[in-house]
């Protein structure tokens, strides 16, 4: 028996609902497909944008959306995308699959696509080959009120109004696809293009994310912190909001990385463990934020993570279109729940990517969309969303199928929302065994008990012909005990229980 030990009243810090965040770029079947078909699409749509995809999207309420990328970001330049869409430039996307950009997608429609979300918006400005003036203009352009060159242009392109920018960032991936920077010479380039992501608005302020490490690389992130900080520490707040981090499970490896639906026991376990290794990166690179700012106040923003499979059989290799089975559930719950254990220093995460790539939440084929299993642990989970983090560990035991990748069988976390009510997410990553568990919820008064489960064999998935086979069942398998409750997880299953 594993126990469950929680206690309501140690509160530890806020789970920021941007941890369930997304992110959408101008990648193979994300954008064109499979968010936006356009105004004149036989799909139904509301100002170009798919109704089934954003119904969908509303349900496990996705707080807040990053775009236009990626790699692609420090290659996209705004002006491309405003305007009469006959009008637009039409250019190769060189990064992803050379198929022609129409930019039809563009400023305009990132924002209406925000609105009928109702998630906040995270722009992700150009600083690899853009210019300092081209990004203080999209700034401009989208956020000021008052008579200006770019409020102008906006109002012609048909808003007067401006838009309200949550978070910007800085450069992507800059030590690699942004431009292949040193973090010194970048770190002196956030300081002066991050200068000019004006707040044009009194009270309203946007929230400035600079580029942060790939995976483990911790030198970037000293010296990116050392850089910025030692001309002006006086100027944290405003200055850096959040350091980005970006890391991607590939089971075997960045050239080979593996199938998305056949793999072994090993594989599998290969698979959680590396996406276990989240935990330690936040620990040490949130090490390393602390000596710069120990109040906590810059964010963590794991903007890209997710697994990232070999394309599947017959699709374009720069699209990097992957099916979703159960072992990306237990990735997304215990990657989910890591987060949630680290929201003291973790502010915002983006699941790669939202639409028909990665680790994608949905995918569309023509008129039809289904859930991916992912899809329904980000269900699951929002709960945690905006709740309170509350102290909790389980019991654990080392498995595997040998002594390589061992991983503690079962992971966990718990929080309590704004009425009142205990939310307790539990991942069982065996793929062939179940455990009992005894949840010992200390003095907490809760008596009323619902639960949800995701379980499945661990190569279950949903298509396109069986869109069912992993969906989220009521669970009844929960009973009260004198200290709280108990239950027993199956294999390879996501369980969510909430007690008020
Ligand atoms: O998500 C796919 C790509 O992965 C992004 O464009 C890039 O930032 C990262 O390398």
């Amino acid at each position: 028996m594993a126990k469950l030990t929680i206690h309501p009243d140690k509160i530890q810090s806020k789970i920021n609902s941007e941890i369930y965040g997304h992110f959408s770029e101008h990648l193979g079947r994300c954008i064109y497909g499979g968010l936006y078909v356009g105004e004149d699409s036989p799909i139904e749509n509301v100002n170009g944008m798919r109704t089934d995809v954003v119904e969908a999207l509303k349900e496990i309420r996705v707080p807040v959306l990053r775009w236009p990328g990626g790699c692609f970001a420090d290659e996209y330049h705004w002006k491309d995308g405003i305007g009469p869409k006959e009008n637009r430039k039409k250019m190769i996307n060189t990064h992803w699959g050379g198929v022609v950009e129409d930019n039809s997608f563009g400023t305009h429609e990132f924002f209406e696509l925000c609105r009928q979300l109702g998630c906040k918006t995270y722009i992700n400005g150009n600083l690899g080959s853009g210019t300092v003036q081209e990004m203080s203009e999209w700034v401009e352009y989208m956020t000021f009120e008052g008579v200006s060159p770019m409020a102008d242009l906006r109002a012609k392109n048909g808003h007067e109004e401006p838009w309200h920018v949550d978070y910007f960032g800085v450069g992507n991936e800059n030590w690699g696809c942004g431009g292949n920077m040193n973090p010194d010479f970048y770190a002196n380039e956030y300081r002066r293009y991050q200068t000019y992501v004006r707040d044009y608005k009194a009270g309203s302020h946007i929230e400035k994310i600079c580029c942060g490490a790939n995976v483990d690389d911790y030198e970037w992130t000293k010296e990116v912190l050392k850089t910025c900080f030692n001309h002006s520490p006086e100027a944290l707040h405003g200055f850096m909001d959040g350091l980005s981090l970006h890391y991607y499970v590939h089971p075997e490896g960045w050239e080979i990385k593996g199938s998305a639906t056949q793999f072994d026991d090993a594989v599998w376990y290969k698979t959680m463990s590396k996406a276990l290794f989240m935990d330690e990166l936040i620990r040490r690179h949130g090490a390393i934020m602390d000596v710069y700012d120990p109040d906590k106040k810059i964010g963590m923003i794991v903007d890209e993570w997710g697994t990232w499979y070999t394309v599947e059989p017959g699709t374009n290799p720069g699209f990097l279109y992957q099916q979703n089975t159960m072992r990306d559930a237990l990735v997304a719950a215990i990657t989910l729940n890591i987060f949630n254990k680290h929201s003291d220093r973790v502010k915002m995460a983006n699941l790669a990517q939202i639409v028909n790539v990665l680790q994608a939440v949905l995918l569309t084929d023509g008129d039809k969309m289904i859930k991916t299993p992912t899809y329904h642990v980000f269900n699951m989970y929002k709960y945690h969303q905006d709740s309170m983090l509350l102290d909790s560990s389980i019991e654990t035991e080392l498995i595997g199928v040998d002594d390589t990748y061992q991983v503690p069988n079962l992971s966990e976390s718990v929080s309590l929302d704004k009425d009142g009510v205990m939310h307790i997410t539990v991942a069982n990553l065996s793929t062939d065994t179940a455990y009992p568990v005894e949840a010992d919820l200390g003095r907490f008064a809760g008596t009323q008990i619902s639960a949800q489960i995701l379980t499945g064999e661990i190569h279950d998935m949903n298509t396109f012909e069986a869109p069912e086979t992993v969906h989220v069942q009521d669970f009844d398998g929960v009973a009260k005990t004198q200290d709280g409750v108990s239950f027993t997880i199956p294999a390879s299953s996501v369980i969510h229980i909430a007690v008020k």
